[in-house]
């Protein structure tokens, strides 16, 4: 009835034997599991595969790895990373510039390619100059959303890269993300505020007629000594005899103006005349800045239907003529202008007569230090609210006009 000593007799029982009760009667049979053992049987078949798979997998990866390994002992892999910074702006508003820095965590002086003699701060210089890579966006800036900033190596850069410092140097880019975003409440407010604080600034735009001179660049000194700014209306004749000055004024601010080409006549002329007078001078100005002119005086104010119709730009006139081109006198022209100068108006001046420069170096700071702000004819006009049409013509800017 008690069968506890025939299981310790038989306790190495084989794993693939069963001892099993038979009834109720304490009888203990022996029962050998086939199928328990044909499942084992196959599961450590299956191990064993398994296993040699491993193996063969590791001798693999070892023979892939290891050569790196060594490799990388023997010749280091330089990383250099060029990491684009995010950029945002509000939609519509003026585009940020993108940037980027290089960031390389080796000895800066270590020689990558014995037969060149490149250094790796060689090559971080060269991929820092000027055109050694170009950052661009997808994104404009008129479309809600993130775009990704991408950088396009030079080619000169690539192909050293692809070349000689194959395998030496690993180069990667993080992309930045240029964000558009929406303009919010609080952006509203802050440029609706903006706009009526540029609004109520009293401000004056001087003007510039018949040069650039032998004196602009004496002028443009002045007005960025003191942080003002103005408009000069050039002829494009004289234009590529002071490059530099020219170059000057869209450094420091001011607006280029066309003033046509050889200061002719424009309602003497037929249509055709007329626009080759204007775009000559706008191209004489891109040539040396990169951009055109963007508001037209036509000599000697003299316009007309046809004038209007085939100028294509806004056209601007005056509201305080110092007459400084007649007086050819440097007292008579400041008493002029602070006689008569206004909050909103357009001065007309001359610079290349020496007078009228001495003129303008003692305006300026004297017209600040009445609480006028020097600014652009298109600083005026929209700080007053007025879109510049093409053919339209303007006078002034005055508050409420
Ligand atoms: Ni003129």
């Amino acid at each position: 009835m008690n069968n506890r000593g025939k299981i310790n007799y038989i306790k190495n029982l084989p794993s693939n034997y069963t001892l099993q009760s038979q009834g109720g009667g304490g009888v203990l049979n022996l029962h050998y599991n086939r199928g328990h053992n044909n499942f084992d049987y196959r599961r450590s078949k299956n191990n064993n595969a398994i296993k040699y798979v491993g193996v063969i997998l590791t001798i693999v990866a070892l023979i892939i790895v290891l050569p790196k390994a060594f490799g990388a002992l023997f010749h280091h892999t330089t990383e250099i990373t060029i990491q684009v910074h995010d950029a945002e702006m509000y939609v519509n508003e003026e585009k940020p510039d993108f940037s980027a820095e290089l960031i390389c965590k080796d000895n800066t002086s270590k020689v990558l390619d014995d037969k060149s003699g490149i250094t790796v701060q060689s090559l971080l210089d060269n991929i820092n100059r000027g055109d050694g890579y170009t950052l661009a966006s997808d994104g404009d800036g008129t479309n809600i959303g993130e775009f990704p900033i991408k950088c396009n190596l030079a080619g000169d850069i690539q192909n050293t890269l692809d070349g000689d410092l194959k395998d030496k140097v690993n180069f990667v880019v993080k992309l930045g993300t240029f964000r558009v975003k929406e303009i919010d409440e609080a952006h509203a407010k802050e440029l609706a505020d903006k706009a009526k604080a540029a609004y109520e600034q009293p401000m004056l735009a001087l003007t510039f007629d018949d040069g650039p001179g032998p004196y602009t660049d004496d002028l443009l000194e002045c007005f960025e000594k003191h942080d003002a700014r103005a408009t000069f209306f050039m002829v494009g004749k004289n234009i590529p005899n002071y490059p530099d000055a020219v170059k000057k004024m869209g450094d420091i601010g001011c607006e280029f103006g066309n003033h046509s080409y050889d200061h002719a006549k424009l309602t003497k002329l037929s249509i055709a005349e007329i626009q080759a007078e204007i775009s000559q001078t706008n191209e004489a100005v891109q040539n040396i800045t990169g951009r055109p002119s963007t508001v037209l005086r036509v000599p000697y104010g003299a316009t007309n239907d046809a004038v209007n119709g085939a100028c294509g730009m806004p056209m601007i006139q005056w509201s305080v003529d110092t007459l400084d081109w007649k007086t050819r006198s440097t007292e008579a022209t400041v008493e002029n202008v602070l006689n008569f100068a206004e909050d909103g108006d357009i001065i007309l001046l001359h610079d290349i007569h020496e007078t009228s420069v001495e003129a303008a170096k003692q305006l300026i700071p004297a017209l600040q230090e009445r609480g006028f702000k020097l600014v652009t004819v298109s600083e005026l006009a929209k700080a007053r609210g007025h879109k510049l049409e093409n053919g339209n013509t303007y006078f002034s800017f005055h508050k409420g006009e």
